[in-house]
């Protein structure tokens, strides 16, 4: 495609300079967070438009502008429309030389250079994007897929920060889905989803009307409700997490019960679960004392109903090559449940993706703060240490993690400095913006006031996975959302109706 002509290089106290190039607007319009292309001397510049101002020398004198309005007005005594002019601020980022080779910007084009609308192969080459990766939209103003590759976002692990209804879960069902539609030639790998709110259990269910594709064979959702932690993978460092209120007496006792029930396992007697523990707690630890509190303890773990002899879902068996696991955390208010359930699981990926026990996976955490969060003096969050080992090892092992928040200040730093890329939509609130600012690589003033404009679906990609900082608007979604999911008018429908329901009981009675 040939490039199309829209401006020309005009000559300011700043511009023209390797680092800013104005240019005067002679067709069409150009809009901020578009890209140009400017002909210079070490060959055709590429650059981002950071400003667009309008001027008109009419009304450049403000006295003279009144002068005529109180009498008239401008327009009736001049041809003041003739004269209005759009000038775009343009940012060099990189030159390609006509040997082919690309440069960093050091000369600056003459004033009079001819500014063009760049061709589409030459936005994907010089932003990084893949020719074949996961498509996750559009480049804003320009009709460029945003083709991210794989290795480059997943491997070195990414995070997606914004406010709450800014898109970030749509996003990361638009990425889901691009990861279950690959073909077993491209390379498939799993994906685990840590869901909180339930957002992505649509996935699980078949299609039945609408234009959704239906991903319910290749998902598999687990009710938090279901899950099964098995008690002979725990080690007496696993109880210490679970029970922290242990003494010192209390934690070598545990020990000795679960040594010697793991020796009958050897010796054949199977796999025990949480009541062998206790039985055999009763009948070997002679102290009183120490026994008595260690056992309701114990109790109370098993009430929680999430121990039992063997794991469910079967690790091995549901994590596969394009496949999706969801483990519904929505269905329950228990927030030890929900960080037993993280923790056990996220270790248990780590260790078997090591293994290569299973394929390479990207684990992605919702409301991912409240795993691995800042505030490093919290005793609540078991799921803190194997989250930040993944963070620092998983590359490695081909264990991929994706962290998303609407709280990035409250997120910890060592997880999200390890996360290479970030998606992010909008944000106004002043100390998560200033924190993503610090955190993500190539950020600028002018970018970073961008995020607190952008629309529902429109996100900034930084790091690793681009070349240069991108304005992208996310594709419509291919998965339905949850037909379980309710608006607030449905619920107060719903309740509505359970008080009618309770009212009628009370009269018949
Ligand atoms: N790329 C998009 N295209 C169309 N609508 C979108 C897009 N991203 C978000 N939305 C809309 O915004 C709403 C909120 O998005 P959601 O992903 O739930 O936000 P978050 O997870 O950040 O709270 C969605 O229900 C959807 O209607
Ligand atoms: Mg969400």
């Amino acid at each position: 495609m040939e490039p199309v002509k829209i401006g020309v290089v005009i000559s300011t106290e700043e511009s023209p300079s390797p680092r800013r190039v104005d240019f005067v607007v002679t067709d069409g319009v150009v809009h901020q967070g578009q890209y140009v292309e400017i002909d210079s001397p070490q060959g055709r510049m590429l650059a981002l438009v950071e400003d667009v101002i309008k001027t008109n020398r009419y009304f450049g004198q403000p006295e003279i502008v009144r002068e005529y309005e109180l009498r008239s007005s401008m327009e009736e005594n001049f041809p003041v429309r003739e004269w209005e002019f759009l000038v775009g601020v343009a940012r060099p980022m990189i030159v390609y030389a006509p040997d082919g080779s690309k440069l960093r910007p050091t000369l600056p084009p003459s004033p009079g250079a001819t500014v063009y609308s760049p061709p589409p192969e030459h936005l994907k080459d010089a932003l990084g994007f893949a020719d074949e990766g996961l498509r996750l939209g559009t480049l804003q103003f320009h009709d460029v897929p945003v083709v991210l590759d794989l290795s480059r976002l997943v491997q070195k692990h990414f995070a997606i920060l914004a406010m709450s209804g800014a898109g970030k879960s749509y996003t990361t069902s638009v990425i889901i889905e691009e990861l279950l539609d690959r073909r077993p030639e491209q390379g498939r790998i799993a994906v685990v989803v840590f869901d909180v709110h339930g957002e992505y259990v649509g996935f699980g269910e078949p299609v039945t009307g609408g234009d959704y594709e239906d991903y319910s064979d290749r998902t598999t959702v687990v009710d938090v409700r279901n899950v099964k932690i098995p008690v002979p993978e725990l080690t007496a460092g696993d109880f210490n997490f679970l029970l922290p209120q242990m003494s010192g007496a209390q934690r070598r006792e545990l020990e000795k019960v679960i040594a010697s029930l793991r020796k009958d396992m050897e010796a054949g007697a199977g796999p025990y679960d949480l009541k062998d523990i206790i039985e055999r707690a009763e009948r070997d630890i002679t102290h009183q004392g120490t026994r008595g509190a260690l056992i309701s303890w114990l109790r109370n773990l098993e009430s929680t109903g999430l121990f039992s002899a063997v794991e469910s879902p079967p690790i091995t068996r549901v994590v596969r090559p394009g496949r999706l696991v969801v483990f519904d955390l929505s269905k329950t208010v228990d927030s030890t449940v929900r960080q037993i359930v993280v923790s056990y699981f996220a270790r248990r990926l780590f260790d078997l993706r090591r293994r290569n026990a299973i394929p390479p996976t990207l684990l992605i955490v919702e409301e991912a703060h409240n795993f691995v969060p800042s505030d490093t003096s919290r005793g609540d969050v078991p799921a803190r240490p194997i989250i930040e080992t993944i963070a620092r090892e998983g590359r490695k092992f081909g264990l991929g993690l994706c962290l998303i928040s609407q709280r990035p200040v409250k997120l910890s730093s060592t997880a999200l400095s390890q996360c290479n890329t970030h998606i992010i939509l909008r944000i106004t609130n002043p100390y998560d913006l200033k924190h993503v600012e610090e955190s993500s690589e190539g950020i600028d003033k002018r970018s970073a006031d961008m995020i607190t404009t952008l629309r529902p679906g429109e996100a900034l990609i930084v790091g690793e996975a681009v070349e240069f900082p991108v304005f992208i608007k996310v594709r419509r979604r291919r998965s339905q959302k949850s037909k379980f999911e309710k608006n607030i008018v449905e619920m107060a429908k719903d309740f509505e109706q359970q008080l009618r329901d309770v009212e009628d009981v009370v009269e018949d009675l």
